[in-house]
């Protein structure tokens, strides 16, 4: 479910929630369209919130009753659609705010995880369940999940399956903040509303920069910061943002 609740804001809403907003292959196939369309224009878009229908779950991974007894081949390219999925997710040049409520297990934790941060509801519960199951994270979660963590909590996370509660993902350093459950998307939409008031340009600039941080060694990651840096020098949104301030106003910024 799709939804602009206010102008630049994009509200993302995986909505199964009867199957604890699992990932099958049609969630899949839609979250590549959208992301893929985001790519290519971002019309008005400054900041997405990625969320889960419901209070039960944000998404509890793959869809293990469509995958039961899944042939080889069918379990293929079903994961090919979620790697273009999660490569979409990466790629998105739009900020994204995953509002974890409930659930983010297997799968769903690695979207989670693909965003650019996440805000947890203090009920929400993470796993990454897939070693339980005969299988291991293959949407990202190895990569994403050291990054965000570190590779000694990563393995254990991963190696064990077990759950782990938001004030952990909190002391670790894989969610940003806990919200009251109740709270969660006003908090999520807050700061995509302070996200959204900033220099667009310079926001999806500052972010392709930051993906090159733990990327590549410090000295390239800064030639690469340099050169996202000279994007904004003739934007119109360069000068109404110092001219803004030189005349004690909010600046207004166009995206260009
Ligand atoms: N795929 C398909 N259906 C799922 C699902 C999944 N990943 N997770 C939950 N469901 C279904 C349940 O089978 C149940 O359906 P039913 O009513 O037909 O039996 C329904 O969603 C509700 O699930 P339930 O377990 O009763 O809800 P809950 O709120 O008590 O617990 C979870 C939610 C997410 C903690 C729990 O369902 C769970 O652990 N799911 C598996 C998560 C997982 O390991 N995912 C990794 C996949 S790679």
């Amino acid at each position: 479910m799709i939804e602009r609740p206010e102008p630049h804001i994009l509200v993302v809403t995986l909505n199964r929630p009867d199957r604890r907003n699992a990932l099958n292959t049609q969630m899949g196939l839609d979250m590549v369209e959208l992301f893929g369309a985001l790519y290519v224009d971002q019309e008005d878009v400054r900041c997405i919130v990625l969320t889960g229908s419901g209070s039960k779950a944000f998404c509890a991974g793959g869809d293990l009753k469509q995958r039961n007894n899944m042939t080889d081949e069918s379990w293929q390219s079903q994961h090919a659609v979620f790697e273009k999925m999660t490569m979409a997710l990466m790629d998105c040049p739009v900020p994204i705010i995953a509002a974890v409520n409930g659930a983010a297990f297997g799968g769903g934790f690695e979207m989670a995880l693909s965003a650019d941060f996440i805000y947890a509801a203090r009920s929400a519960r993470f796993a990454q369940t897939e070693t339980r199951l005969g299988i291991m994270p293959g949407a990202g979660g190895t990569q994403n999940l050291p990054r965000a963590c570190g590779v000694r909590r990563a393995k254990e996370i991963i190696f064990t399956a077990e759950q782990f509660t938001a004030e952990q993902a909190l002391e670790w350093g894989i969610v940003n903040k806990l919200c009251d459950d109740e709270r969660l998307m006003d908090e999520a939409l807050a700061t995509a509303r302070q996200i959204a008031a900033n220099a667009p340009i310079a926001v999806r600039q500052a972010k392709k920069s930051i993906g090159m941080a733990t990327q590549t060694d410090l000295k390239t990651g800064y030639a690469y910061e340099i050169e996202a840096y000279n994007r904004m020098v003739p934007t119109e949104d360069r000068m109404e943002g110092v001219r803004a301030f030189n005349e004690k106003r909010d600046p207004n910024f166009k995206g260009r």
